[in-house]
């Protein structure tokens, strides 16, 4: 251990402590700028501990703030031990860190190891033809009998998450190299040990700094096919995108990146981020006796609002979809791994505009009712900067509106094969990732007070009456409620390890199921909807003498429930 962590560190990390911790993301470049150029900063980050002291979370998981060129936000990295200067420096990010650690918070930060930033010196050595770091990312010839850069001529057919293609023509070696985001982020080839000894090394570079985890960035993904990494030439149909998900070597990778790190050995959260991961995978993968990581994002959830074309083929919400997803998760890892338990984040629309109803007169119940139901589930709650006060979606219309490259790439392609605009537009303003990306409300002031200048994105008018400050003077607001469900996970063991069961599965309104531990029996009853609806009672365990433990409405009738009422109630003995 070096004395910088000694000094920094906590004075010890008890097992699973993350499994009574709720975790708080923070998307640098929203949360809160501190030098008015319009782009929120960790000296901003340190200036709102209190609010974040306050709400009472236990982890804050920083979004990236490392150097980028910022194609993706940060999610491009072009140097992984470097804070990039629209963020601050070395020293606030230490700062940031022990001043967390002093008011009992940890500190998780994004790890982004599937790809790094075409600006990294890895791969700019890598575009030289017989460098030592050419085996670093995954080169490719033209298709055979194809002019190397003319349309047509990539390896194989995949598009890519933010662009066309995931090949991208390199006219220095008239190669093509993998990137299934944008161009800007070549992945690595995990294949090659030395790249795997590079990311361990700067992972432990950072757990001496004091972290206590990380969130690992589309960590599924960096396992490619072995039509891949056979060096076979490929067939035009390989798909090379699509089987990139849980590839053959993930859990080995896993298992070495734990032992060279020390992830379980130093009670480190690790979190991995797995677009298309199942409930077996995910099963494998957090079996703590595997030695892999803690829990995962699964996307199934976020899927449930989608038609058969995918993120941007919008579909209603159809109640039972969702919460039989997350039931199936509550019961696929009982018992052997762990979930992680999120609505939202900083690709996902907002919390209350996507599963409840942002209307002035639904706002503040249904965001209240929406937390109760996921914060009751076994597993760790992620909170989304802003979700603890109910922050809405982006009131964006037009296409200069959006700033994300997914919006504006699928905005090209899609207008080009022919949808119409309005309907893309529609798209985007509902799923759109800009949604979560507006700068957080913290006072009814001009922009927010987020920032003194002029913010990258513009901030929600809504913000005159949606605002932290608002929230944390009111006791029945959206804040006060998250308050109130994260003391509940501290102090009753019931809400962190009880059993769970799903009650009334296909009732399209009620979202109920029980928690239990040993004699202490919760029941969860919620309307999820903006219609007042008549309880099952029948379906459901009696409710005579039980204690009202939190709701959004005064102990009323307990035959009905009123638009987006919930209760959480502790049944007699
Ligand atoms: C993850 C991030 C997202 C990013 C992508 C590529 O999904 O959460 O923001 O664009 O990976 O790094
Ligand atoms: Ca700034």
């Amino acid at each position: 251990m070096s004395t910088l962590s000694s000094r920094t560190a906590p004075a010890s990390r008890p097992d699973g402590w993350w499994r009574s911790s709720v975790v708080y993301q923070i998307y640098p470049r929203s949360f809160s700028d501190s030098n008015g150029d319009g782009i929120g900063d960790l000296a901003g980050v340190l200036s709102r501990l209190d609010h974040l002291s306050e709400l009472g979370v236990d982890v804050l998981w920083l979004s990236p703030f490392y150097q980028s060129p910022q194609v993706d936000n940060g999610y491009d990295i072009s140097d992984y031990r470097g804070i990039d200067p629209l963020f601050g420096t070395l020293e606030q990010f230490d700062d940031l860190v022990a001043q967390a650690h002093d008011r009992g918070m940890k500190v998780v930060i994004d790890l982004v190891v599937n790809h790094t930033s075409d600006q990294h010196p890895w791969f700019l050595e890598s575009r030289e033809p017989g460098s030592p770091k050419r085996d670093w990312y995954h080169w490719r010839t033209a298709r055979p009998g194809h002019e190397p850069g003319n349309a047509g001529a990539e390896p194989e057919d995949s598009a890519a998450a933010f662009a066309p293609s995931i090949w991208t023509f390199d006219p220095k070696s008239g190669e093509y190299y993998l990137a299934l985001f944008s161009p800007a982020q070549p992945d690595l080839n995990w294949e090659n040990h030395e790249v795997r000894e590079a990311v361990y090394d700067m992972m432990r570079w950072w757990i001496a700094r004091g972290v206590d985890g990380f969130r690992m960035d589309v960590i599924n993904l960096i396992s490619k096919p072995e039509e891949l990494t056979s060096g076979r030439p490929l067939a035009p149909d390989a798909a090379i995108h699509a089987k990139s998900f849980n590839g053959p070597r993930l859990d080995e990778f896993l298992q070495e990146m734990n032992r060279e790190t020390g992830l379980s050995d130093l009670n480190l959260l690790t979190v991995g981020e797995m677009p298309g991961a199942t409930v077996e995978v995910a099963r494998r993968v957090t079996d703590p006796e595997r030695g892999e990581l803690n829990m995962v994002f699964t996307f199934e959830h976020v899927a449930v609002d989608e038609g058969p074309g995918g993120k941007w083929d919008l579909a209603p919400l159809h109640v039972p979809r969702l919460k039989q997803n997350l039931a199936a998760w509550q019961e696929g890892l009982a018992g052997v791994g762990w979930n992680s338990l999120y609505f939202a984040n900083h690709d996902q629309p907002r919390t209350v505009s996507r599963f409840g109803d942002d209307s002035p007169e639904h706002r503040v119940n249904s965001a209240k009712t929406l937390a109760t139901v996921l914060h009751l589930h076994q597993g760790t709650p992620y909170i989304y900067q802003g979700e603890e006060f109910g922050m809405t979606n982006a009131p964006f219309t037009e296409i200069s509106d959006f700033a994300d490259v997914e919006s504006i790439n699928h905005h090209t392609l899609a207008v080009a094969a022919g949808v119409p605009e309005e309907d893309v537009l529609r798209s985007l303003a509902t799923k759109g990732r800009d949604n979560a990306r507006t700068p957080v409300q913290w006072d009814a002031s001009e922009h927010a007070g987020f920032t003194t200048g002029e913010p990258w994105l513009p901030v929600n008018p809504n913000h005159v009456e949606v605002n932290a400050e608002a929230a944390r003077r009111d006791p029945s607001s959206v804040f006060a409620h998250f308050k109130r469900l994260i003391e509940l996970r501290h102090a009753e063991p019931v809400v962190r390890e009880g059993r769970f069961e799903l009650l009334l599965p296909e009732h399209e309104q009620v979202w109920a199921f029980t928690r239990t531990l040993d004699t202490d029996a919760w029941l969860v009853v919620a309307n999820c909807s903006s219609e007042p609806v008549e309880v099952p009672r029948e379906a459901l365990p009696s409710v005579d003498g039980a204690e009202l433990v939190l709701g959004t409405h005064p102990d009323g009738d307990p035959s009905f429930l009123a638009p987006w009422e919930s209760r959480i109630l502790r049944l007699a003995r």
